[in-house]
């Protein structure tokens, strides 16, 4: 399934851009710093990034498995949080960024203009860097998507959505009491747990993180990673780190990128024992970035 940059595929991709084909393509040909064959959830082919004439993506290509771990690294300005937004497209809502290329989830085109954005995003939770819950209380923190997307028909199914995203979120325990107090008089490792428990309660199929654990002390670090490994049984998590030891402790699948390109993907134990590229290698053992 997976060829690097051989002439023949990539002309094979050309055809498939040509004619839209790449979602139902037979063959997945991932045209640069493939890893190992996988099963795409989330598929991008080509996709650029623009903001205004700065180019922040460069024909970047990834396959990204469902009921994994995907931890994307590299260094500052890079592009990490850039196709994260691609990913949900919260790019759209910024007014000088262009993309082009295709992402596809389980082979639907996010960008086809028929496509409701407020449903993709339901379906495509994000968790921040700095834990932001709205200034409300817990139950109605976690209440507010399922309700504005009606996903409950009463008040009891409600109550049963909220508790049930705050036991998956491991929170439930530290805040069965105290569910009307204001969100934001958690503790920070609290809060980032209550924006999961949050994302979790539309039922997104796919969970971006943007450097989830960088405002935490290593304790609520651990309580983070520990529920992101049980998350994964469930889901397609995508992982923005700045932590070598987290991608390798917490991702099965890590993406590297450099200056807007994807140098080199596959599995977390190829990359960090035996990457394939010098770039990689260089940023994993700590010579730049
Ligand atoms: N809203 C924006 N307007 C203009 N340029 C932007 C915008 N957001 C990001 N950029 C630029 O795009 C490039 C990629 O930025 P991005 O935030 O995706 O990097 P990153 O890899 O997430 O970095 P970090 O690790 O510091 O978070 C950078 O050069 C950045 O300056
Ligand atoms: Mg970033």
């Amino acid at each position: 399934m997976v060829v690097t940059g051989a002439a023949d595929e990539g002309s094979r991709m050309n055809e498939q851009v040509r004619t839209g084909d790449i979602a139902g393509a037979a063959v997945s040909a991932l045209p640069r710093g493939a890893g190992p064959a996988v099963t795409a959830k989330v598929r991008a082919r080509h996709v650029d990034v623009f903001y205004g004439d700065k180019q922040a993506l460069k024909d970047v290509s990834v396959d990204i498995p469902a009921r994994a771990v995907t931890a994307f690294i590299g260094p500052s300005g890079c592009g990490k949080s850039t196709f994260l937004r691609c990913i949900n497209r919260m790019n759209d809502t910024i007014p000088t960024s262009r993309v082009s290329g295709q992402i596809t989830i389980d082979g639907e085109d996010i960008y086809d203009p028929r496509l409701d954005v407020v449903q993709l995003r339901a379906r495509v939770g994000m968790v921040f860097q700095k834990p932001n819950p709205f200034p409300k209380s817990i139950y109605e923190n976690v209440a507010y998507g399922p309700r504005i997307h009606g996903l409950a028909r009463n008040k009891p199914e409600l109550d049963g959505i909220v508790m049930s995203s705050l036991e998956k979120a491991g929170l439930l325990k530290e805040v069965r009491d105290r569910l009307g107090d204001s969100g934001t008089s958690l503790s920070g490792g609290q809060q980032q747990r209550l924006c999961i428990a949050r994302a979790i309660a539309v039922s997104p199929e796919v969970i971006l993180m943007d450097e989830p654990c960088s405002a935490l002390d290593p304790i609520a670090t651990a309580r983070i990673e520990e529920l992101i490994d049980e998350l994964r049984e469930n889901y397609c998590i995508i992982m923005v780190t700045h932590s070598m030891q987290q991608a390798a402790r917490v991702s099965q699948r890590t993406a590297f990128f450099h200056l807007g390109e994807l140098i080199e993907q596959g599995d977390t134990t190829d990359i960090f024992t035996n990457p394939r590229n010098r770039q990689t290698q260089d940023y994993i053992t700590g010579r730049y970035g």
